[in-house]
């Protein structure tokens, strides 16, 4: 059989199953937060053609919480966001995404149907289409492309839709163009374009670069309404939004946790002064 008939053959495979034995269909594992820890990172090596990039990076974030990442540039504060979504292998350490699911174990695909969301800096909206249908796309993209090709909103998705387009304030835009929203909306819309999934986790970096400070502002509340219900990593280099922001701080220096803590405490603390913060003063 050639490889098309062979994909062919998988995709009847799949809708058969899909539409006629969803009971069949592998359900997204529930990650277990007994323990009240979300995130468990431990001993993390990641190198780059001899470059060490993460360095027996310990790191654990509890449910629900909104966890702030800084470090100067080259820390590896990007990379080890790779390596918790499965966009890069790492050479040693380990990753748990609760009790129960070794995210070291999973593929990119996978780690996001697990539940877990991230928002890369540039905001990648289809702009040609409307605010709504962007959210509806995000939403039927999550149950998997069989499902994308073929199905109408359910009255519980549109509900979720309309809970989104609240929670990121763009409920007046919902006819828009995405490509005519400001670039602050537009990293609004795409962060409801990950939540219409419901991520228990959700990463994102450097969310408020480029935006005004009255999107700046907007934006604090928005990733500050999200924790409780979420677990919130956010990497950020404007302290100002950080403060703002932060309750547990996590500082990166050289692929190694450098210092954590409250902002005051990690802002008054020796080696944070010397090789961090102090940078600035
Ligand atoms: N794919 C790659 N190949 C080679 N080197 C890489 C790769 N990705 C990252 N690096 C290097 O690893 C180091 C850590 O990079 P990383 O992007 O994680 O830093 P960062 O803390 O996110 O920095 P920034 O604040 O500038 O975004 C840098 O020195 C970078 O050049
Ligand atoms: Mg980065």
């Amino acid at each position: 059989m050639n490889s098309l008939n062979q994909i062919t053959e998988q995709a009847r495979e799949v809708m058969r199953r899909d539409t006629t034995w969803p009971f069949l269909v592998p359900r997204k594992r529930s990650v277990n937060v007994s323990k009240n820890v979300i995130l468990y990172l431990e001993g993390l090596n990641v190198s780059f053609d001899g470059f060490q990039a993460l360095n027996n990076l310990n790191l654990y974030v509890n449910d629900g919480e909104l966890r702030c990442l800084i470090g100067a540039n080259g820390a590896g504060k990007t990379t080890l966001m790779d390596v918790i979504t499965g966009k890069t292998q790492c050479d040693s350490g380990s990753a748990w995404f609760g009790q129960n699911i070794d995210l070291l174990a999973h593929d990119e695909a996978e780690i996001a149907q697990l539940g877990i969301g991230r928002k890369f800096q540039k905001p990648t909206v289809f702009e040609a289409h409307t605010v709504f249908h962007n959210l509806e796309l995000s939403l039927q993209g999550a149950k998997g492309v069989w499902r994308a090709l073929t199905a109408t909103l359910s009255g519980s998705e549109r509900d979720r839709i309309d809970e989104v387009l609240e929670i990121i304030g763009l409920e007046k835009s919902r006819h828009q163009l995405a490509g005519a929203l400001s670039h602050g909306q537009k990293q609004w819309l795409e962060i409801g374009m990950l939540l219409a999934a419901e991520p228990r986790l959700l990463l994102v970096d450097e969310p408020v670069a480029g935006m005004t400070a009255e999107e700046s502002e907007r934006t604090a509340e928005l990733l500050t309404s999200l924790a409780g219900k979420h677990t919130v990593i956010v990497v950020e280099h404007d302290m100002e939004f950080v403060r703002s922001i932060a309750r547990t701080v996590t500082v990166l220096h050289q692929g190694s946790v450098l210092a954590e803590g409250t902002m005051d405490q990690v802002q008054n603390n020796r080696d944070v002064i010397e090789v961090y913060l102090g940078e600035e003063a």
